[in-house]
């Protein structure tokens, strides 16, 4: 969703924002906009569309300007288009802002401004805060940035200008990202490390109501007192190659390749002498009865993949989307601890999930990829998955490495309660099979599978126990990416409804790789040919079967560990099916890579 970029510094703003605003790009957006110190005016630009669509238009203008700030916007309140896109300017002209987040009381704190004469030039929540800036007494800017603090309500990430402070900026965070960069050249405001990885060696990821101060020459931090803080710096140690495409024709099929090194780098993370797992108290984990477990899309998927294997390891697991979790009537159980899931780690839903658990004194375990993190600065603990930056909106080498982590999590949940020492776990080496197993996967007949859907109305995915976790995950992956409607169901519930639909237009998924279930799923598979759908069926073992019209198979290894091996052709599949459609697969229509709204 939104992007920040913000530049001080002797190289040209403009191009150092338009480079930025373009590697926010995968977010998701629909109008972007850049503001920047020129001839002593706060010039801005700002169009519905595509970032190169804002090029072309800043081309020839904002020439040897070396301050400004730049903003990706997903529309919230307001329509897409050039009025609501950031960076907005206060009436007069002498504040300019872009904004992350959403501001909750926006509408009394307008309707006040509107009531001193103040007009919006926008439908935004946003704007109120140029607004807001250019009305305050406060004698100094830094005051002005403070007193937004006490004003406004909701989540933001704020980088401002303000007229006759040639060349400075300011910034503001609460409950979003913002990460400073530091580089030979100047200075870097981001929403996301991403951007700043070509361009800086250190990054200071602003803390909770931080203000920061960047003029020319340095850069400075206050706490929400205005006390001055030391900023230490982080170097930086993500890689281009990281995000860049490489020689792939998609950052979705690069990060599908990816699967096996982003569970082996997830697996030696958690085995590592900073192992994760000695940080949870050992009387919480010895103790807990009760694991809840939350997420979104993809996450809330990878959750109920390790409820199935929480049960196995004797553990009582709940997974619960962060959206109903909120809304629920709260019951605490004795014992419990939760665990909140989130590649991005900034979905609004289970970040305000996840302050609902600390309310209630329960504590809270992250899972997640992106060590700047919002959910990492709000958790009591923090398990990282080592998958690397993840571009494409379709998640995939995410996925895998969160059920990865998952697994080391009730494994060690495990080992502590039953007073087994965790050295000898051997989940590493059956992890590790896994590795080997999709590194030298071909997906076979998976092109032919996707051709078949392209022409398809319909498409099911359907397995029972954990295999439904993965229909239900192969199914998310194709609906996002497809545009064809498909659906998950445990096998054992099609025959109570939805077999109505199934006919020689539709085509089924089976997944089926539980050997204790195996026989049982069979039979769905006959109830559906009987109807005359397509079958294809997922799985390691060998079959001879009339009734199956296409197999995929898969490799073999620990059974409760299927769901990482029968996930990679389902991840492939969507894929292909997007390509074979014309689609971009990188960027589905309507869907951002992190939700930060509601
Ligand atoms: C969005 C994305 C999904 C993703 C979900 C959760 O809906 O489109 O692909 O699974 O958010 O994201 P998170 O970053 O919290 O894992």
């Amino acid at each position: 969703m939104c992007g920040i970029i913000g530049y001080v510094g002797n190289l040209s703003a403009k191009e150092e924002i338009l480079n930025g605003l373009k590697i926010l790009e995968y977010r998701g957006y629909d109008s972007a906009g850049i503001c920047c110190f020129y001839k002593g005016e706060l010039k801005l630009i700002k169009k519905k569309g595509s970032v190169d669509t804002l090029s072309q238009v800043c081309q020839g203008q904002l020439k040897d300007v070396h301050c400004g700030i730049g903003h990706t916007r997903w529309a919230t309140h307001g329509d897409p288009s050039d009025k609501n896109a950031h960076p907005f300017l206060s009436e007069n002209n002498s504040v300019a802002i872009v904004h992350n987040g959403i501001i909750e009381n926006f509408e009394s704190l307008k309707g006040n401004l509107q009531k001193q004469g103040v007009r919006f030039r926008s439908e935004t929540d946003s704007e109120v805060i140029a607004q807001l800036l250019q009305k305050s007494k406060c004698e100094s800017e830094l005051k002005k940035v403070q007193e937004l603090s006490n004003v406004l309500v909701g989540s933001y990430a704020i980088a401002i200008l303000f007229k006759g402070l040639e060349n400075q900026i300011f910034a503001i965070r609460k409950n979003s990202p913002l990460i400073v960069g530091k580089s030979p050249n100047g200075y870097y405001l981001s929403s996301d490390v991403n951007a700043l990885i070509d361009k800086t060696t250190e990054y200071h990821i602003m803390d909770e109501d931080e203000i920061i101060w960047i003029d020319n020459n340095d850069c400075y931090a206050f706490d929400k007192n205005l006390q001055a803080k030391e900023i230490v710096y982080k170097k930086m140690d993500l890689d281009k190659q990281d995000i860049s495409i490489g020689n792939f024709e998609h950052y979705m099929l690069k990060e599908i390749m990816q699967v096996p090194t982003a569970i082996k780098l997830t697996i030696n993370e958690c085995d590592s002498m900073v192992n994760p797992f000695t940080k949870l108290p050992k009387d919480m984990i010895k103790n807990l009865k009760h694991l809840t477990i939350v997420g979104c899309g993809t996450a809330f998927n990878a959750g109920m993949t390790a409820e199935h294997y929480a049960r196995e390891r004797e553990i009582i697991a709940e997974c619960v989307y962060a959206s109903e979790y909120r809304y629920r009537k709260f019951l605490k159980q004795d014992n419990e601890v939760c665990v909140f899931i989130s590649q991005s780690g900034e979905t609004a839903d289970t970040i305000e999930a996840l302050k609902i658990a600390k309310e209630h004194q329960i504590p809270t375990i992250v899972i997640t990829n992106v060590a700047t993190s919002t959910i990492n600065k709000l958790a009591d603990y923090i398990i990282p998955t080592k998958a690397g930056p993840e571009i494409a909106v379709a998640s995939t080498k995410a996925y895998n490495a969160q059920i990865t982590a998952l697994y080391n999590l009730m494994d060690y949940i495990y080992c502590i309660k039953n007073k087994i020492n965790c050295r000898t776990c051997i989940l590493k080496d059956k992890l590790y099979d896994v590795v080997d197993k999709l590194e030298n996967y071909k997906f076979d007949n998976i092109e032919e599978l996707a051709q078949d859907i392209v022409n398809t109305e319909r498409v099911f995915f359907i397995g029972r126990g954990v295999d439904y976790a993965t229909s239900q995950e192969a199914s998310l992956k194709l609906k996002e990416i497809s545009n064809i409607h498909s659906e998950s169901l445990y096998a054992g519930e099609l025959k109570h409804g939805t077999l109505a639909l199934i006919d020689e237009n539709t085509i089924v998924i089976v997944i089926a790789t539980q050997k204790n279930l195996f026989d049982k799923t069979m039979n769905s598979i006959y109830e559906i040919k009987a109807r005359g759908a397509k079958v294809a069926l997922v799985t390691q073992f060998n079959i001879d079967c009339e009734a199956v019209d296409m197999l995929i198979k898969i490799p073999t290894t620990d059974q409760m560990l299927m769901p990482e091996i029968s996930i990679y052709p389902m991840q492939m599949l969507a894929y292909k099916t997007a390509v074979l459609k014309g689609l971009n697969p990188d960027k589905p229509r309507n869907l951002a890579k992190s939700v930060t709204v509601e």
